[in-house]
């Protein structure tokens, strides 16, 4: 049985008790609707609201201005907030036990929405450990929205804050390395300097940041929380008060989410953690067969398990994309079906080459996110692809893995990272 939530009730909507992960995941954001004669949630696809009270709407803009907090009533204006996105936006806090949350159009306009924040108080520079997803890491390096970054290992963030410090930037596990950082020492090393910890990879199901000290948890909701690869959207959940200036920035920026993305990402919550663990099952499995296999140079999968696994090949990773017939060669990840890339040469190719390799990033590195599909039709599939990738002469002396728990683990530097 899940770990009941510990958070209070929401939406004044009476509780006698927290209720688990599982029953969250199909209930909060939706718990007016029996009462309203409802089962399924409707979709609002209004842009605008009409208001025979125009000193009333006034009254509402100032206050939305002021901060940020969600109008009473009906939105203004679709670009104010939507009520089908605020079932999401219950939902997903809920599940992440935050106060709020705030959808955005994709995960890059969350955590562009999170540096315009930071930004608009004085403070651009920000601390961030590597691997990041590449355009996360493009945007910070570019410095396209008048960031400056520091880039450091969870060792060395407390020294590298600095009084114009706004943020702290973790992925944990990292895409594309599944690397993992303890969340609880880097919160604390961050001090008064939120840090946004990027839960993509192991959703609420598998850990959640804000308990660990995150006070900004960011999701590609593109991925998981969708779950079916229909979806483009990104959230942040925080406390109300951050959401209020997100919600502000949204406002002024335009990224929000399309109803239509709402409703789909609110149905694909309901079967969140009924996906991630059993694909995370299929994964682990899938973990130890490369493991074991003598074309495998190296297995990387998280402590915390999770549907994510990432394998160095020794014979050419592009034979490998090419010879899956099951698994969809595609970047993304997070749907039922499975997904293989080449990091190297699409999710991370903007990162600079030698930025990538010193963050772990091979060449060799394929990254794989395993679907719903049986696990002996996944191995068959990958088995064949492997095949074509040329056997190492000396084999099992480069495999890298430890076991743990439901999978393998790898937090050890590579025995052959960059071995060409
Ligand atoms: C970990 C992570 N964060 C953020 C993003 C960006 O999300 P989106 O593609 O929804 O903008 C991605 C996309 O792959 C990602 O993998």
């Amino acid at each position: 049985m899940d770990t009941p939530l510990d958070t209070p009730a929401y939406d004044g909507v009476r509780r006698t008790a927290p209720r688990a992960l599982a029953t969250e995941a199909v209930h909060a954001g939706r718990d007016d609707l029996a009462r309203q004669g409802l089962h399924a949630p409707p979709i609002d696809l209004s842009t605008t609201y009409p208001s025979y009270d125009s000193r009333g709407e006034a009254a509402r803009i100032d206050a939305f201005a002021t901060t940020g907090a969600e109008p009473d009533g009906p939105p203004v204006y679709g670009r104010l907030g939507n009520p089908t996105v605020a079932r999401f936006e219950t939902a997903l806090a809920r599940l992440e036990g935050t106060e709020a949350a705030v959808a955005f159009a994709s995960g890059m306009a969350a955590l562009s929405a999170v540096l315009l924040v930071r930004a608009s108080m004085g403070l651009r520079h920000v601390v961030a450990v590597r691997p990041l997803y590449g355009c996360s890491d493009h945007l910070l390096t570019a410095g396209l929205l008048g960031s400056e970054v520091t880039w450091t290992d969870p060792a060395g963030i407390a020294e590298a804050l600095r009084p114009d410090t706004g943020l702290v930037m973790v992925e944990s596990p990292a895409n594309p390395t599944l690397a993992e950082v303890d969340l609880k020492a880097v919160a604390h090393a961050c001090g008064s300097v939120p840090l946004l910890a990027d839960n993509t990879f192991a959703t609420p199901v598998l850990q959640r940041p804000a308990e660990h000290g995150a006070q900004l948890v960011l999701h590609s909701a593109t991925k998981y929380l969708g779950g079916h690869g229909d979806v483009m959207a990104g959230v942040v959940a925080c406390d109300e008060e951050f959401a209020g200036r997100l919600r502000q920035i949204r406002f002024a920026t335009g990224g929000v989410l399309h109803p239509l993305a709402g409703y789909l990402l609110l149905r694909g919550l309901s079967t969140l953690p009924v996906r991630v663990r059993a694909a995370s099952e299929t994964a682990a499995e899938l973990a130890r067969r490369l493991a074991a296999d003598p074309r495998v140079a190296r297995v990387h999968y998280p402590r915390i398990g999770g549907a994510m696994i990432a394998f160095e090949v020794h014979g050419d990773p592009h034979e490998v994309i090419a010879g899956v017939r099951l698994i969809t060669p595609a970047v993304s990840l997070g749907s039922v079906d499975t997904l293989i890339q080449h990091p190297a040469s699409i999710s991370h190719r903007i990162v600079d080459a030698d930025d990538r390799r010193g963050a772990g990033v091979s060449d060799r590195l394929l990254r794989m996110s395993v679907g719903l599909e049986d696990v002996e039709d996944l191995w068959a599939d990958l088995d064949g692809a492997l095949g074509t990738a040329a056997r190492p002469r000396r084999g099992a002396d480069f495999i890298d893995i430890r076991l743990h728990r439901v999978g393998a683990t790898d937090r050890s530097e590579p025995a052959g990272a960059g071995r060409p």
